[in-house]
């Protein structure tokens, strides 16, 4: 039995999209049952919706408090009946249920726990790699605790930092390597082979 997937986001979709292909060429056993968005219009909806998937939006800004937004987005998540929620550029804080306790997870473009935390999403996380001069980077596929990338780490893989990296040539580089490894990852737990033991993910 494929696993059910709701998957979080908050703009373009385009690790939606990669989740979906891997899905299709069956390297994923995995369905997504639903996505759930917490803007409004955003491009990532249209693309679940032309592959006939559920979608609801949950828009954070109609919410004065994060406990509102929270209850509220827990009743969309647990109206999909979901194994794995799936964050996948979701630009909120998400509370962890304890039913739910490592069966959410992030990609993060950089190695945690460096260049991480809040504001640290998208082109601001290369930029800073770039210049803080670091020769590496890469992608960190983790479980989410409460706190902003902060989980136990699933999977991580580099990519060095060229000489003329732009913040966009970066993340070109860091995106190829996050296509790759988060499907690996929800494989990975489809297959029952991810164990917890504090803050190490034991593959098995
Ligand atoms: C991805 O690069 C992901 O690593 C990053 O947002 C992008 C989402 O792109 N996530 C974070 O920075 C989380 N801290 P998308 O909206 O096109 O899927």
């Amino acid at each position: 039995m494929p696993i059910r997937l709701a998957v979080l986001l908050s703009g373009s979709g385009t690790t939606l999209q990669n989740i979906i292909d891997r899905i299709g060429c069956g390297e994923v056993d995995a369905t997504v049952a639903g996505v759930i968005s917490s803007r409004a219009g955003v491009f990532g909806l249209e693309r679940a919706r032309k592959c006939d998937i559920p979608t609801l939006e949950v828009v954070r800004k109609k919410f004065a408090t994060r406990e509102g937004f929270n209850t509220a987005l827990w009743e969309a998540i647990r109206g999909f009946s979901p194994d794995l929620v799936v964050l996948a550029g979701f630009m909120s804080l998400i509370d962890v249920p304890s039913d739910f306790q490592n069966r959410i997870i992030n990609v993060h473009p950089a190695l945690i726990p460096a260049f991480c935390g809040h504001g640290m999403y998208g082109h601001h996380v290369h930029e800073a790699v770039i210049n803080y001069g670091a020769k590496v980077s890469g992608a960190t596929v983790h479980f989410v605790d409460n706190e902003y990338d902060h989980g136990p780490i699933i999977l991580q893989g580099t990519v060095p930092v060229l000489d003329g990296d732009t913040a966009d040539t970066l993340a070109e580089r860091v995106q190829a390597l996050e296509r790759e490894l988060y499907p690996q990852a929800i494989q990975l737990f489809a297959e029952g082979r991810l164990q917890v033991a504090g803050r190490r993910v034991l593959v098995h």
